[in-house]
């Protein structure tokens, strides 16, 4: 099938991607002159594990191209993507304008029927939005043309966006025409997930509804943490009992820091706008969001406590990216703890394998290490805010000798404490103490 892509980010690249390797002829577009520039020499301008080869093949095989004009990719196609961004308004609502400029675009330039298909995360109600800006469209050029809008919303992770792309647990498909329903069961016929078929609305809800309760496991395990370091309870081993039970599921109850990346920070805030629109207070994402929040100011109170305050301290980060494997900062936890340790008067040196001069310009006032180990030396603490491969894999008799102090705060609740302990380091995680 002949399919174009809207947005190439995170979502809208892998997207095309995979489709590609689906066998379907792909165009990915952008507003992004730039984006589009680098992807069309193979060059992705995110980090993403496997997707840049997968382009490079496609382009070669000129299955998969790139353009910054989106009527020539809605006059080669049959079926329309979008996939743009949706990011947090001041208020906590989703900020709809790209998709709503995407809406209009297709009005401008389509001449007869196409599959129009939302990827983007979106509001309840949003299906009918598009259609209705594409048809004023349609209709101020003295047309009419048969469109479908429908819902496809994405789950897929960053870090392991392709192989979720390739392998979901399910595909959600909000829609009410025939026509479009035989077209996307063409469309993912080579992916061996279960289709669930629901209305556009039911599927927006889905999508929000699936973060929230995810964000949700997370802020709830991180308060039970904080209880349990008051009782000397280990909350790895309280969740790993948890988790065994099929009815709780092991997933999304590793305490530490906080949740961060694009999604979850804007996706619960937009589903509790939603709620009080309609004159429902969803007060327990009001406590997931407060949770979250305080999460940082825990955890740095925390190592002030521990070190004795931590005024002219040199503390060795580790890790900036919001989560490992991908070089996303949106609402990274370690944004957060970076003022709070230069406010409390630390010397912050931050190493991560990916990211590095996104934060350097944001925080003029921290050393951008060129390795864990440049990092570590001299440090009075190490704190790990990420949990990259490469941090996980530390040789903790290097690290103890390099360091000047002992003290290893545990952001992610993943290193071997027994390990960090034989070196005579002095392991701090997030209600993990207890034996
Ligand atoms: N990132 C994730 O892990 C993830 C997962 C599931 C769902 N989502 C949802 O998918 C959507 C996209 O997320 P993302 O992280 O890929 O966003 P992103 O910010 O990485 O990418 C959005 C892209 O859209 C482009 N764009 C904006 N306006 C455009 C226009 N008028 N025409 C063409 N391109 C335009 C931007 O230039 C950018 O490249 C969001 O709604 C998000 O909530 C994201």
């Amino acid at each position: 099938m002949n399919i174009a892509v809207i947005g190439t980010g995170y979502v809208g690249i892998t997207t095309a991607a995979s489709l590609g390797e689906m066998g379907h002829r792909v165009i990915g577009v952008d507003i992004d002159t730039e984006k589009i520039t680098k992807l069309s020499e193979g060059i992705l301008p995110i980090y993403e594990p496997g997707v840049e080869p997968l382009i490079q093949q496609q382009l070669h095989e000129q299955t998969l191209s790139f353009t910054t004009s989106i009527q020539y990719a809605i006059e080669q196609s049959e079926i329309i993507f979008i996939a743009v961004g949706t990011p947090s308004l001041p208020d906590g609502q989703p900020n709809m304008t790209y998709v709503e400029d995407v809406a209009r675009e297709i009005g401008k330039h389509v001449d007869s029927y196409r599959l129009v298909v939302n990827k983007s995360t979106v509001p309840v109600g949003t299906a009918d939005r598009v259609k209705e800006l594409i048809w004023q469209e349609v209709k101020a050029r003295g047309k009419t043309v048969d469109v479908d809008v429908i819902s496809n919303p994405e789950f897929l992770q960053e870090g392991k966006a392709l192989q979720d792309a390739r392998n979901p647990d399910r595909i959600v498909i909000g829609c009410q025409s025939e026509k479009a329903r035989n077209m996307m069961t063409q469309l993912y016929e080579k992916v061996s997930a279960p289709i669930f078929f629901t209305s556009p609305r039911n599927a927006e809800m889905i999508k929000y509804a699936s973060n929230a309760f995810l964000a949700t496991k997370i802020s709830f395990i991180n308060e039970v943490a904080r209880v349990c370091d008051k009782l000397q309870v280990n909350v790895s081993d309280v969740a790993k009992g948890m988790g065994m039970d099929q009815r709780i599921g092991p997933h999304f109850l590793q305490a530490g820091v906080g949740y961060g990346g694009s999604c979850f920070p804007k996706d619960v805030s937009a589903l509790y706008s939603i709620g009080r629109q309609v004159q429902v207070e969803m007060s327990i994402l009001r406590d997931v969001q407060d949770i979250n929040n305080r999460q940082p100011y825990w955890l740095v109170e925390k190592m002030t406590e521990k070190m004795q305050g931590l005024r002219g301290k040199r503390i060795a980060l580790l890790g900036l990216a919001f989560k490992p494997e991908t070089d996303d900062i949106r609402e990274a936890p370690s944004l957060k703890l970076i003022p709070l340790l230069l406010q409390a008067g630390a010397l912050v040196l931050a190493y991560d394998p990916i990211v590095n001069m996104k934060v350097k310009d944001r925080f003029p006032d921290i050393i951008l290490a060129q390795s864990a180990e440049y990092a570590i030396r001299y440090a009075d603490a190490v704190l790990l805010c990420t949990e990259w491969e490469e941090f996980l894999k530390l040789d903790w008799k290097t690290v103890a000798k390099k360091m000047k102090g002992r003290h290893i705060f545990d952001a992610r609740n993943v290193l071997p404490i027994r390990d960090l302990e034989e070196q005579g380091l002095i392991y701090w995680g997030v209600g993990r103490n207890g034996v």
